[in-house]
């Protein structure tokens, strides 16, 4: 795809995010913030969606694994032990001439802003990423603290309290999801790179001679979580193993998606060896070595993590289902007309079925079919303007299903149910809506 190609792909689906409610720039009306960005009715509920779905298969559906909600801020201690403060920087540069500010290992030609192509740059400098604040009334180096930088430290802090009260032993695993905070010096493609983001993290801890069996079972998982719950072709996504690793690392990989910007990374799988456990008791001076009954010894578990951003997951997905075609219109003097839809997976989809009485005065038989459906999945209800405008409104939101209501159901008991991607229609027992929904919306049950 050409550069124009991409970029005009971006540019739509930003339009269609605000025209429709998915994502919306944050603060607007005082023109807004570089690299924050809030989520408008059909955005958040997407974005909860797909959070519940990685709830549901990384915690509720298993044994050995569990949950965590902890707090964005710490003691500042945390973020010492783990490294950031030390170590968590980019090095950034700025030119001289037009003022604007890059990450060194974003450049594709150093020494040469590639906005304005000044061969003018400032020396390269470390830049720490963690975001700060203050706790407390006196703004001083003694009051500071940090904004979490990745949710999954709070898990190695709280590991052993975890692990008692969860009556937990070796190997399993404490998941979290919430916010992390990065003062990433260049925050682009949408919200891809932002400075607030939602991570999903699962440490999964384990015998260190047992570990690599567990990173190999979780790059598999991950993957089928893409390609069996998400609907990704296995062409839009792709592993790469990382070349450089950490000193204490055997192990870390990337999944990565094809943006229209190219490829993008949506999650990490890292062996993280014992390096948080082993940081967190050195810093702490408690000894948070794992004690195994049944072989009489004390280690530092091994972990294998887990970490993808869910903001990355749902751009991925509004960029993967975005479609345009040309559908036949009734406006006049034209047959066809250009369709814009949004091929989200029924199951993570905002709008799950939308009932569309063909006109006002269906209302009556129309609401109690909405009532119940609304019961058991998301639903919307529209009787207003023409119903070929009610589709295409439907077809921008990702709406799977639509379910019309005519004068001949009257007659027949029965409705139309119109599919978003095929646009074929099938005429349904109104008695037989909710079960014909259910098989494609949630056909694992
Ligand atoms: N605990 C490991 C960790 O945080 P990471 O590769 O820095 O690893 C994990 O981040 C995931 O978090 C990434 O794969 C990405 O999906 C998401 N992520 C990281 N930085 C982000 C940002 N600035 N904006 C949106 N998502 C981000």
């Amino acid at each position: 795809m050409s550069t124009d190609k991409q970029n005009d792909t971006m540019e739509k689906l930003v339009a269609l995010c605000k025209r429709r409610g998915f994502i919306f720039q944050s603060s607007e009306i005082y023109g807004g913030i570089n690299g924050f960005w809030d989520y408008a009715p059909y955005g958040v509920t997407l974005r909860r969606a797909v959070e519940g779905l990685w709830w549901k298969y990384m915690v509720e559906d298993r044994e050995d694994v569990v949950g965590l909600d902890s707090t964005i801020i710490c003691n500042p201690m945390v973020w010492k032990a783990s490294g950031h403060l030390d170590q968590f920087s980019d090095k950034m540069t700025d030119c001289k001439k037009c003022k604007k500010r890059y990450r060194v290992d974003q450049l594709e030609t150093p020494g040469v802003c590639p906005d304005c192509g000044a061969k003018d740059m400032t020396e390269p400098r470390e830049f720490n990423l963690m975001m700060k604040t203050f706790v407390g009334p006196v703004f001083d180096d003694e009051h500071t603290a940090y904004l979490r930088a990745e949710t999954c430290q709070p898990i190695f802090v709280d590991f052993e309290q975890v692990r008692i009260t969860a009556r937990q032993k070796l190997p399993f695993g404490i998941a979290q999801t919430g916010k992390a905070f990065r003062n990433e010096i260049n925050p682009r493609f949408f919200t891809f790179r932002s400075r607030e983001f939602v991570q999903m993290e699962m440490e999964f801890f384990c015998r260190d001679d047992e570990a690599m069996k567990w990173y190999e079972y979780w790059r598999e998982r991950r993957w089928s979580f893409y390609r069996d719950l998400l609907g990704f072709r296995e062409d839009v996504l792709r592993i790469q193993h990382h070349e450089k690793l950490a000193h204490y690392a055997k192990a870390a990989l990337d999944i990565e998606f094809a943006f229209p910007f190219g490829w993008g990374e949506i999650e990490g799988v890292h062996h993280r060896g014992t390096w948080d456990m082993s940081r967190h008791a050195e810093y702490s001076k408690k000894d948070l070595r794992y004690f195994d009954q049944e072989k009489n010894e004390r280690f530092f578990p091994t972990v294998i993590e887990t970490s993808c951003g869910l903001d990355r997951i749902c751009l991925a997905l509004l960029a993967n289902g975005y479609r345009e075609d040309m559908a036949q219109t009734k406006k006049e003097g034209k047959e066809e007309d250009l369709r814009i839809s949004l091929s989200l997976p029924p199951i993570v989809a905002p709008v799950q079925v939308a009932v569309l009485p063909l006109v006002k005065k269906l209302n009556e038989k129309a609401e109690p079919l909405y009532r119940d459906l609304k019961r058991r999945f998301r639903a919307e209800y529209d009787d207003g303007g023409t119903i070929g405008k009610r589709y295409r409104r439907q077809d921008e939101i990702g709406t799977p299903f639509c379910v019309t209501m005519d004068f001949d159901s009257l007659e027949d008991q029965a409705v139309t149910v119109r599919n978003r991607d095929t646009m074929t229609q099938e005429r349904v027992g109104l008695d037989q809506v909710a079960n014909y929904l259910e098989a494609r919306i949630h056909p694992a049950g």
